[in-house]
């Protein structure tokens, strides 16, 4: 990826109406100077999404997520910030490169004409299946009810029989066989004199990575011939454990739905997304790895994995799990009635009977325990304890106490063993393994955007006047050279509201002015209070009153505290007979009452 620099991102910025950005998702209504609407990243019934239209910084106040308009679109579309930046760069007329020339290596410049090429091929491919001697394939995709438009959304091929029909198109386009053999598109011939095609007489399904770059190839054999399924070897473009098949036309609706649906195999998700289902994408024959994991959080913190009925695929459900409930996702299990895999009970049964197995879809502690009785319901002690023993961590790592006892009170049933019974197992298990189980939940915590957790409580006078002064100084920029003639950031007390001050601080002017730019600089619980501000219904009247008051009360309620430090040192002083000391807190103590007294700073 290119690099951006800062000052094209921020003229981007300055040309874009974050109003009109959100409008083409949210319903916004004026209301006073903001706009406001349903917010798209939460559930609601009431509008508690506002935009500020001279600060061009929207804002959730139900779920706490707020930003520019990169922001914005990083969260709605699922993009990174330089796909952000080069999307509303196109559409204000300002092209940013693919990678600004001059920024790019030597190393660079290869690995994109590999992708070049990987692109060149999968076109050759497409255009074969449909203009060419591509009928055959073009049959069996026909009888397997695959669409025209699934053809064309998953940009599917077809390699010919012969040994050197791609070889020699993409030869005669300029590419060497070197550059072939690194990815994984030709085979060097056991003699070792030529190369021939890897993929020969199948149905091609092109890998692309998140943003939608192709990466390798599946291919899949027109009858029963072995194996069934060919696939790009790993090369360095390509590493299954970090990819998904379909996640690039996936991500936006595993944000809208609220769940990824994780599959099996291609030809599932291909089914998913004609009937409709586009959250789906397939872990490509492995169990789910971390890194898969990692790549749906940024979409979302619920998985439904829907694999084959068969006993593969049973495995491959379980190994999955307690990734996922490691990494501090919500996990869910589909079973396809017996014998039966996703892409052909949705062709048979359609889309609504297959939403209704979603719905009814099992949780973790449930479908483990469905796993473990399917050859019969454990009878004898053994059996029984190693049912709890496979159960046990997933237990400890419930959060809800209302959810874990339900848990614990299924398991009990199901095993039919006592409920202190099972508790009891789960304390010594807790006892034994109290690390591990905390990694999972810190996680969760770590990297969830739409986070309720921070609640701004306002009850506290001190950080009320702290809030107020900051929110006041941010709708007039006069005000804040008054404030910032008698409070620096140390007078903040709360952690967040100090670092939006010093920022503002540190900050030329003509930023300041420019919220949109600033908000960049924070972090993320920054960004959090920093964008309530600037949505914030602030007073409009009377502002230097209250501007003094908040001054008061932060200069005062940080004199006391001051002054209990030092009353706590002096203390400390006189217990250890220290009389120098003593005495240069008495003096200590003594200036800051008078300061504290007259309001001076
Ligand atoms: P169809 O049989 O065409 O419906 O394919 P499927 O997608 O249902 O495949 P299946 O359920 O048999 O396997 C699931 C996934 O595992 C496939 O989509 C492939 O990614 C992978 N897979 C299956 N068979 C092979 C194989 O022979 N070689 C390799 N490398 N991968 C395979
Ligand atoms: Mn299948």
């Amino acid at each position: 990826m290119g690099y951006i620099s800062n000052e094209v991102a921020e003229e981007i910025l300055q040309r874009i109406d974050i109003v009109q950005l959100i409008s083409e998702y949210v319903l916004l209504k004026k209301q006073g100077k903001n706009y406001f609407g349903l917010c798209p990243f939460h559930q609601e019934d009431t509008p508690s999404f506002s935009v500020a239209p001279d600060k061009q910084i929207f804002y959730c106040f139900g779920c706490n997520v707020g930003g520019n308009a990169y922001k914005f679109l990083m969260l709605k579309e699922g993009l990174s910030y330089p796909e952000a930046v080069r999307l509303l760069g196109h559409r204000v007329g300002i092209n940013i490169p693919e990678s600004s020339g001059s920024y790019d290596s030597d190393k660079q410049k290869k690995e994109k004409r590999l992708y070049k090429i990987l692109e060149a091929a999968a076109n050759f491919f497409h255009q074969y299946l449909l203009y060419h001697k591509g009928e055959t394939a073009r049959n069996y995709l026909n009888k397997r009810g695959i669409s025209e438009q699934q053809i064309k959304t998953f940009q599917l091929g077809y390699a010919p029989a012969g040994w050197n029909n791609l070889i020699e198109f993409l030869t005669s386009k300029g590419c060497n066989l070197g550059e072939l053999e690194k990815l994984g598109l030709v085979i060097k011939n056991r003699q070792g004199t030529g190369y021939y095609d890897r993929f020969r007489n199948r149905i091609i399904l092109p890998i692309c990575d998140a943003a939608g770059r192709i990466v390798g190839f599946g291919g899949r054999a027109l009858d029963n011939s072995n194996p069934k399924y060919l696939n790009t070897p790993e090369t360095h473009l390509f590493n299954k454990r970090h990819l998904l098949y379909g996640l690039h036309l996936a991500r936006k609706a595993i944000r809208e739905s609220g769940y990824a649906l994780v599959m099996e195999g291609y030809m599932d998700v291909i089914a998913a997304h004609q009937f409709g289902i586009s959250n789906a994408v397939a872990s490509l024959g492995t169990a789910l790895t971390r890194e898969q994991v990692k790549l749906l959080k940024r979409y979302t913190n619920e998985i439904v994995i829907s694999y084959d009925a068969d006993a593969a695929g049973v495995n491959a459900a379980l190994r999955g799990l307690d990734i996922i409930q490691h990494m501090g996702c919500r996990v869910k299990v589909l079973q396809v009635p017996q014998g039966k895999d996703p892409d052909e009970y949705l062709r048979v049964n359609g889309a609504a009977k297959f939403k209704k197995l979603i719905k009814s879809a099992y949780g973790l502690i449930d479908y483990k325990l469905y796993a473990a009785t399917q050859k019969g319901i454990p009878a004898t002690a053994p059996e029984k304890i190693a049912v709890l023993q496979q159960v046990l961590p997933n237990l400890a790592a419930i959060k809800e106490p209302v959810e874990q006892e339900e848990s614990i009170k299924r398991v009990a049933s199901v095993l039919n063993v006592s409920w202190e019974t099972v508790v009891s197992e789960l304390k010594r298990y807790l006892n034994q393994s109290k690390n591990n189980v905390n990694k999972g939940n810190k996680w969760r915590n770590g990297d969830n955007f739409v986070k309720k957790s921070y609640n701004i409580n306002l009850t506290n006078a001190r950080y009320r006047a702290e809030y107020l002064l900051l929110g006041l100084i941010l709708t007039d920029f006069e005000l804040f050279s008054i404030v910032k003639k008698q409070i620096t950031a140390e007078h903040f007390e709360n952690i967040e509201l100090k670092n939006i001050y010093s920022l503002l601080l540190d900050s030329e002017e003509a930023t300041v002015n420019e919220p949109a730019k600033l908000v960049q600089k924070m972090d993320e619980k920054c960004q959090q209070v920093f964008c309530r501000l600037l949505n914030e219904k602030m007073p409009a009247e009377n502002k230097e009153n209250i501007i003094k008051d908040c001054i008061n009360i932060i200069i005062k309620q940080a004199g006391k505290k001051q002054q209990e430090d030092l009353l706590r040192q002096l203390k400390e002083a006189e217990r250890s007979g220290d009389q120098d000391r003593v005495k240069k807190l008495l003096q200590e103590l003594q200036q800051l009452h008078h300061k504290i007294n007259t309001g001076l700073p």
